[in-house]
C-alpha cells in the first residue's frame, strides 16, 4: 500500500516508520525543510530507542521517504494519515489548526479517491468536521473518507508499543473503509477494535483520563500512607493484584507530566464543558497532579527551611525515564521554585539537558554527572527513575555536604538508605522517626 504521512512529530514519525517496516512504501511530509533534510539520512529529530536503526533500514529498502512537499508526497497515496500536534490553547482546549491546514493540504493536491486516517489526537466530532472541510473543497468527482485510528503509544517504548500494542482502534463510517485499514495494520498482529468514528476519538481521551486518574489516586493514597505510616509500594502491590484493579499505573511519584495525559485531561474537561457537561472527578485529577509536582519542594523546605544560596542538586529532568522530552515535567516546577527561593541549581540529565537548556531558567546549572551534581551540595532531589539513578552506588551521596536526599520516584530502598547513614524522603513511605511519632500516640 502506498501511504503518506503528514506531520512528523513524536506520532507521525513513528506511525510512518513503523508502517514502513511492516511492508508498505510511505512518505512523510513535513513543513520544516531542515528537519525533512536529516530526516533523509536516517537522522531522527526525537530520542525514541530503535527508531534511527529502522529509519535507516527502510529508507536503504527504499520503503521509507521524507519530503516538504506536500503534492510530491501526497500525489501517489491510496491513504493518508494526518499527524500533526493538536497544542493545548490557554483555556484547556485543543488547537486544531494544523489539523485543518492539512485537510486544506490533502485537498489541494489529490486527483484520485483517497482514505485520510486522522492519528492526531483530536475532540470528538473532529473527524466529521475535518469531512465536511474536504468534501466542500473537492471537486466533485473525487471521494475521501474520513478514518479514526488513535494512537497509544508511550515515548521511550514507541516503537515495542507499534508491534505489541494492546489494540488498534478504528473508527469508520464504512465497513469498506473500516477493512482497509485493518488490512494495513495487519502484519502488526494487534488485536483491532472496529468502532464509529466519534467512539474511537473518545476512546482516546477517556484512557488517557483513565490512566491519569490512577496516577492522581495512587499519588493520594501515597500521601495519606505517609501521614498514617503505611507504605505506598505494599499497598499498589496488594492493590494491584486484584485484576479489576491492575497493577501498572499505580506507581506514586511527583505527578505525571509528558505530551499526552496533562493536555488530553484538560481538553477532556473543555470537550464536556462544551456540550454543559461538568466533568468534576476530572478536574480533581488535574488539580491533585499539580499539588503532586511541587510536593518535593515542601519536603525540602521542611528538611531545610531556607534554601537561600544552598548548592541542591536536581537529578533527573525528562518526565520520565527512556526519553528527552521535557514536556509539562516536575523539573520546570521544581527548578523554577528553586530559583524563585535563591538556591543554587545544579541539574543532571542522562539525555534530556539539551532540550533542558531552552526550557529551564537560565540560572539553572548543568553537571555532566550525578558525583558533580551532587558534590559539596545541600540536598539532592530525585525528579525521574532513571535505571542509572536507581543502580548508583549509595557511596556516591556521601560526596554531598551532609547527605540529604528527596526522592519523588522511589527510586532506593527506605532501609538501604539508612543503613548507608543517609538522610532519606521518599514518597508515601513512612520515615522511621513519624511511625515512632504516630506509635507513640
Ligand atoms: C501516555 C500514554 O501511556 C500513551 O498511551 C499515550 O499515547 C500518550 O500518553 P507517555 O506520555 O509517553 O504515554 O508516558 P507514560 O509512560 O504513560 O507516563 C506518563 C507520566 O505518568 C509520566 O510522567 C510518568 O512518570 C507518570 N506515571 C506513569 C506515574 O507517575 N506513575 C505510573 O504508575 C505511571
Amino acid at each position: 500500500m502506498k501511504i503518506a504521512v503528514i506531520g512528523t512529530g513524536y506520532v507521525g514519525l513513528v506511525t510512518g516508520v513503523s508502517l514502513a517496516e511492516i511492508g508498505h512504501r510511505v512518505s512523510c511530509i513535513d513543513v520544516n525543510e531542515e528537519k525533512v533534510a536529516k530526516m533523509q539520512q536516517g537522522i531522527s529529530p526525537i530520542y525514541e530507542p530503535g527508531l534511527s536503526e529502522l529509519m535507516t533500514k527502510n529508507i536503504n529498502e527504499r520503503r521509507l521517504s521524507f519530503t516538504s512537499n506536500h503534492r510530491e508526497g501526497i500525489e501517489q497515496a491510496d491513504v493518508i494519515y494526518i499527524a500533526v500536534g493538536t497544542p493545548e490553547k490557554s483555556d484547556g482546549s485543543a488547537d486544531l489548526s494544523f489539523v485543518v491546514q492539512a485537510a486544506h493540504n490533502i485537498v489541494d493536491c489529490i486527483n484520485h479517491n483517497v482514505i485520510v486516517v486522522i492519528k492526531s489526537t483530536v475532540p470528538v466530532g473532529t473527524n466529521d468536521m475535518i469531512s465536511e472541510i474536504m468534501q466542500c473543497h473537492l471537486t466533485s468527482d473525487i471521494e475521501v473518507e474520513v478514518v479514526s485510528n488513535p494512537e497509544f503509544l508511550k515515548e521511550g517504548s514507541a516503537i515495542y508499543d507499534s508491534f505489541h500494542g494492546d489494540r488498534i482502534v478504528i473508527g469508520a463510517n464504512s465497513e469498506r473503509a473500516a477493512s482497509l485499514i485493518e488490512q494495513i495494520n495487519q502484519p502488526f498482529q494487534v488485536p483491532v477494535f472496529k468502532t464509529d468514528i466519534k467512539s474511537a476519538e473518545m476512546i482516546k481521551y477517556a484512557s488517557n483520563a483513565f490512566l491519569a486518574t490512577k496516577i492522581s489516586f495512587i499519588n493520594e493514597i501515597s500521601n495519606i500512607c505517609e501521614l498514617l505510616g503505611a507504605d505506598i509500594e505494599n499497598v499498589s502491590n496488594g492493590m494491584g493484584m486484584d485484576q479489576r484493579i491492575g497493577s501498572q499505573f499505580l506507581k506514586a511519584g511527583i505527578g505525571y507530566g509528558g505530551s499526552c495525559f496533562p493536555k488530553d485531561t484538560k481538553a477532556l474537561i473543555q470537550i464536556a464543558g462544551n456540550v454543559e457537561y461538568e466533568f468534576e472527578l476530572l478536574k480533581g485529577v488535574v488539580n491533585v497532579n499539580k499539588k503532586q509536582q511541587g510536593i518535593l519542594i515542601g519536603k525540602l523546605n521542611d528538611c531545610l527551611p531556607n534554601i537561600l544560596g544552598k548548592k541542591i542538586a536536581v537529578l533527573g529532568l525528562a518526565f520520565k525515564p527512556n526519553t528527552d522530552d521535557l514536556r509539562e515535567s516536575a523539573s520546570i516546577l521544581v527548578t523554577t521554585e528553586l530559583i524563585k527561593q535563591g538556591a543554587e541549581v545544579v541539574a543532571y540529565d542522562p539525555i534530556a539537558m539539551t532540550n533542558a537548556k531552552s526550557i529551564l531558567d537560565p540560572l539553572v546549572q548543568y553537571a555532566v554527572s550525578i558525583e558533580e551534581a551532587i558534590e559539596n551540595s545541600d540536598a539532592a532531589l530525585i525528579l525521574t527513575d532513571w535505571d542509572e539513578f536507581k543502580n548508583v552506588d549509595l557511596a556516591v551521596f556521601k560526596k554531598m555536604k551532609k547527605p540529604l536526599v528527596i526522592d519523588g520516584r522511589n527510586c532506593f530502598s527506605v532501609k538501604e538508605m539508612e543503613r548507608n547513614g543517609i538522610d532519606y524522603y521518599s514518597i508515601g513511605r513512612s520515615v522511621p522517626a513519624k511511625i515512632a511519632e504516630v506509635a507513640s500516640i
